[in-house]
């Protein structure tokens, strides 16, 4: 199953790639996992990309679709899921036109509905552990001892874009770049919304419908 996962910052598109990961043994590709990782091995691309995320800003489409291409390139023998990608529509096209030569489309666009006040208190709230890359919230999903990870007991941070500043540039380039995304897609395939304001348990639930339906 190939799966792209459309919504705005803090919809809780990490978060329910997890369980789809553990549900249906797809791969998780996160162009924003991928960043991070490149910023914090200091990597040519990592440096590029660097300003561009502390300012909420899109990273130019011609790095990020050279990234996800060799990403996508290492997963085709199985499924995965696209978790920020693609986020223009420029990215759309690239990707269609890339899966298009191995024949390999996509089977299902889940678009997660999530209110901007919803995404505010969500992303500013918001912890991680930098080893296993566990997400929290402090308190819609605390870990059990205040700041420190479940798994594996590191100290849990918080990402430099999740301040309540640069989640209204995130929000602002969303909607101008990312919205667009949606209809693009609704013009070309299969798309299911998902209401995502809810409690996470619930938003799994009805997205686990909608993927188990295309088994
Ligand atoms: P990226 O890492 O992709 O960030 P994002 O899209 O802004 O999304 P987030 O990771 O903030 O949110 P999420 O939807 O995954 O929410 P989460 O599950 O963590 O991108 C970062 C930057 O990289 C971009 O700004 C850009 O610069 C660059 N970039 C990345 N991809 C790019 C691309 N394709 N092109 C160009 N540039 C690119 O949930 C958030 C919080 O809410 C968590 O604390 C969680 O515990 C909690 N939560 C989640 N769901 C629920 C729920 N249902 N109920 C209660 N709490 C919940």
């Amino acid at each position: 199953m190939r799966v792209v996962l459309l919504g705005a910052p803090g919809a809780g598109k990490g978060t329910h790639c997890k369980r789809i990961v553990a549900r249906y043994g797809l791969l998780h590709l996160s162009s924003g996992d991928i960043l991070r990782r490149e910023r914090a091995e200091g990597t040519a691309l990592g440096k590029k990309a660097q300003s561009y995320m502390d300012a909420g800003t899109l990273v130019p489409d011609d790095l990020i679709v050279e990234m996800m291409s060799k990403a996508i390139q290492a997963a085709r023998a199985g499924g995965y899921v696209l978790d920020g990608f693609p986020r223009t529509v420029r990215q759309a096209e690239a990707l269609d036109r890339a899966l298009a030569k191995g024949n390999n489309g996509i089977d299902v666009v889940i678009n997660l509905q999530v209110n901007d006040n919803v995404v505010v208190e969500r992303i500013t709230g918001r912890r991680s552990c930098p080893k296993c890359g566990a997400v929290y919230h402090v308190k819609n999903m605390p870990p059990k001892r205040d700041g420190v990870c479940d798994h594996d007991g590191a100290a849990l941070v918080q990402r430099p874009d999740d301040t309540a500043e640069v989640v209204k540039n995130r929000l602002a380039t969303y909607y101008e770049q990312t919205e667009p995304v949606v209809e693009y897609y609704k013009a070309r395939r299969d798309v299911r919304d998902v209401p995502a304001d809810g409690e996470a348990d619930a938003v799994a639930a009805t997205l686990f419908e909608e993927l188990d339906a295309l088994k």
